[in-house]
């Protein structure tokens, strides 16, 4: 009798996607001989030892630049992802991002908590932050959306919603090839034109040699001055030194990033967070379902079938 599959989890994966999967599952660290599978999330593949015995590869969330996909290739193993899986949970905290930049919002956190109720001219200190920190609204603004597949183009969606214009570009589709995008979405035919119209830009393109470094010095050029810059996508589509010197020019008013680092860590302008993105309930549960079918499927049957 065939043994069952063995699937090697190297990250945190929903059990809801686990048990789809009609093999012996096996966390890392843990002794697991000749894996048929692995499934993983944000670990880093490259560099590691795959066994001769994988035959298919999972990833719990959209990107693949964790995994060595063209190594992979070679070796006919085939890479599933989980494109729009999560990518209601990545536009929700996009528009947290926008707001949290224009309220002024980490700022006025910190400055209630390091408040002493007790102090006796405590009113005096609110009324003092509640002007120090007033900001100005989304609506009326207008966003720009690099990137237009799924979270691209639900980002421009709610943003239109709230009262935002919205301009569209994606280096490799045209913006009436967008996946679903809102018709009042204007298009632009390249990053320095959209970066002129925008007051907020927000990134939603995949890490590959052609976005690599997309905004740097050059592309700053033409950002509107005081714009925020919301990185939600991979760190190395923006270059982090021209960005912290556009930050410093006062060129740029904010960089809102789902990816802490040495050099903006701190930074008064930027408001970082540990790449909380898909970090939800249910976007974990939608990501682990719909690769873990996919990888039950090429196991069973060889079935190839990407969403
Ligand atoms: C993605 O590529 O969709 C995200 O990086 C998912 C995650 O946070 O693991």
């Amino acid at each position: 009798m065939a043994r069952p599959f063995r699937v090697l989890v190297l990250n945190q994966i929903s059990a809801s996607g686990l048990k789809r999967l009609p093999a012996e599952i096996y966390e890392t660290g843990k002794d697991i001989a000749e894996p048929d599978a692995v499934l993983v999330r944000s670990a880093d593949m490259h560099g590691m030892d795959i066994p001769s015995s994988v035959m298919a590869i999972g990833r719990a969330g959209a990107g693949t630049n964790n995994i060595p996909v063209a190594a992979m290739s070679e070796r006919g193993v085939p890479v599933f992802n989980a494109p729009g899986a999560n990518a209601n949970a990545v536009k929700e905290l996009v528009i947290a991002g926008m707001l949290l930049a224009a309220r002024n919002l980490p700022a006025a956190l910190r400055f209630v908590d390091a408040l002493d109720p007790q102090a006796p001219d405590m009113d005096k200190q609110v009324e003092d932050g509640k002007k120090s920190f007033a900001g100005f609204e989304l609506a009326g603004h207008t966003l720009g959306v690099i990137g237009l597949g799924k979270i691209g183009c639900l980002v421009a969606d709610a943003a239109i919603r709230m009262g935002m214009h919205v301009v569209g570009y994606d280096p490799e589709i045209t913006v009436d090839a967008a996946w679903s995008l809102p018709a009042q979405v204007k298009r632009a035919n390249s990053v320095p034109e959209l970066l002129r119209a925008s007051h907020f830009v927000s990134l939603h393109v995949p890490l590959v040699p052609a976005t690599r470094h997309l905004i740097d010095a050059a592309a700053f050029e033409h950002a509107r001055h005081g714009a925020v810059l919301l990185n939600f996508s991979r760190e190395g589509v923006v270059d982090e030194a021209a960005t912290l010197a556009a930050l410093d020019s006062g060129r740029l008013r904010q960089y809102v990033c789902d990816f802490p680092g040495p050099a903006i860590n701190g930074h008064r302008h930027v408001i970082a967070l540990p790449h909380l993105g898909a970090s939800t309930r249910e976007a974990e549960e939608n990501c682990a379902v719909m690769v873990a079918d996919q990888l039950r499927d090429y196991l069973e049957s060889g079935n190839v079938r990407n969403s």
